[in-house]
């Protein structure tokens, strides 16, 4: 009841009366406050069942530990944000929508370069924090990896809590992927990009070492296995999305499958992005797919990359403003106590797309 009663009352207008006519997706979750995702009540299962923006196995999953709802949401809202983060100078810059079921608009609707990054982030998002959650004994069906300490190791031995990886993207798998039709290019092409972001997640692991020993000789060390900050997972998918793979299908033994375009490119691993059509043009307002367009970004002069005024503002120019900032400075310590500042005025340049 809770999560229906806090969630913003543009978005449950949306779910509760278009529900059943428009395709929406666990994404929205990570539009919602942590807070409101929170399920103390002992019904929470009940709770989940009436999730209608999630399919069938995804409320079942939901309803496997109170605390699986929350972690989800995080990991949708992480993805989100490293998106956002990611392409922050893009021409398309990841900008989401709270009255949309569809979260990131239209522009999903184009099975582009840039829905194979958002499939992947937020995959990875799930994965990230399911496991993340279940280090830290939030949830009950999963913990720490234990068979990694049977493992052999040669200067050290393994200890404490090594995170479990696997049992994040098995569970990332099942809940994300559910929501993909097999049969379709569109959902061939989801489904490599959800694993692709899975995948980068486990080559992240990173070992950290503690000494133990007489008075810091360190001949001994324990290690444990942690994820990276997802930072680095948001960096290595943005290189994928850069050398992204452009498919056709193909249908072999009645199966739907995906092959480069282009004959010469080499085949993508199950790491790499792959996509199936040309981004739309993200320069002008575009209403049908929610594009805002470039108009009134603030571009970078100096800059030769996508954030340049030459690139983001897509050749139409840029305007510039003096803006006259006024902060304190000079400031030191008065015997005593308090701070003294002066007043210095400082003019910065602000350029934005016309
Ligand atoms: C959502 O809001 C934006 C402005 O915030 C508006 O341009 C857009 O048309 C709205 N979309 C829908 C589906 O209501
Ligand atoms: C809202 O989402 C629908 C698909 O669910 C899409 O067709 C429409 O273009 C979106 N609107 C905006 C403003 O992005
Ligand atoms: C993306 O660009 C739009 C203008 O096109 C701007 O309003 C919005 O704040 C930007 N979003 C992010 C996340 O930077």
């Amino acid at each position: 009841m809770k999560l229906t009663r806090a969630c913003l009352a543009a978005l449950c207008h949306l779910l509760l009366l278009e529900c059943s006519t428009v395709n929406a997706t666990w994404w929205l979750l990570g539009m919602q406050s942590s807070i409101d995702l929170q399920m103390t009540s002992n019904t929470y299962q009940n709770t989940c069942q009436k999730l209608h923006y999630l399919v069938a196995r995804q409320r079942e999953l939901c309803g496997l530990d109170r605390n699986i709802l929350q972690s989800v949401g995080r990991g949708a809202k992480t993805g989100i944000e490293e998106c956002q983060w990611q392409f922050r100078g893009y021409r398309w810059n990841c900008s989401t929508f709270n009255n949309n079921t569809s979260v990131f608009g239209g522009v999903v609707a184009v099975k582009s370069r840039e829905r194979a990054y958002i499939h992947a982030v937020s995959a990875a998002g799930v994965a990230y924090s399911i496991t993340r959650a279940c280090s830290r004994g939030e949830i009950a069906e999963c913990g720490c990896d234990q068979r990694i300490l049977t493992r052999r190791a040669k200067r050290w031995e393994w200890g404490g809590c090594s995170e479990d990886v696997d049992f994040g993207r098995m569970f990332s798998k099942e809940f994300v992927d559910s929501n993909e039709e097999r049969n379709s290019a569109e959902g061939q092409m989801n489904l490599h990009n959800n694993e692709a972001g899975r995948r980068i997640i486990k080559k992240s692991l990173v070992r950290l070492c503690k000494c133990h020993g007489v008075s810091g000789s360190c001949n001994m060390q324990v290690c444990w296995r942690k994820m990276a900050p997802f930072r680095e997972i948001g960096d290595k998918l943005r290189k994928k999305f850069d050398s992204a793979t452009m498919m056709r299908t193909v249908r072999r033994r009645r199966r739907l499958r995906l092959k480069p375009k282009y004959p010469r490119q080499k085949r993508p691993t199950r790491r790499d992005l792959v996509y199936l059509e040309d981004s739309p043009n993200y320069c002008d307002r575009n209403d049908k797919f929610g594009i805002a367009g470039t108009r009134g970004r603030e571009c970078n002069r100096t800059s030769w990359g996508m954030d340049g005024c030459k690139l983001l503002c897509c050749g139409r120019g840029f305007r510039t403003e003096v803006l006259e900032l006024s902060e304190k400075c000079n400031c030191r310590f008065v015997y005593c106590c308090h701070v003294q500042c002066e007043q210095c005025n400082r003019t910065v340049e602000r350029h934005t797309c016309n």
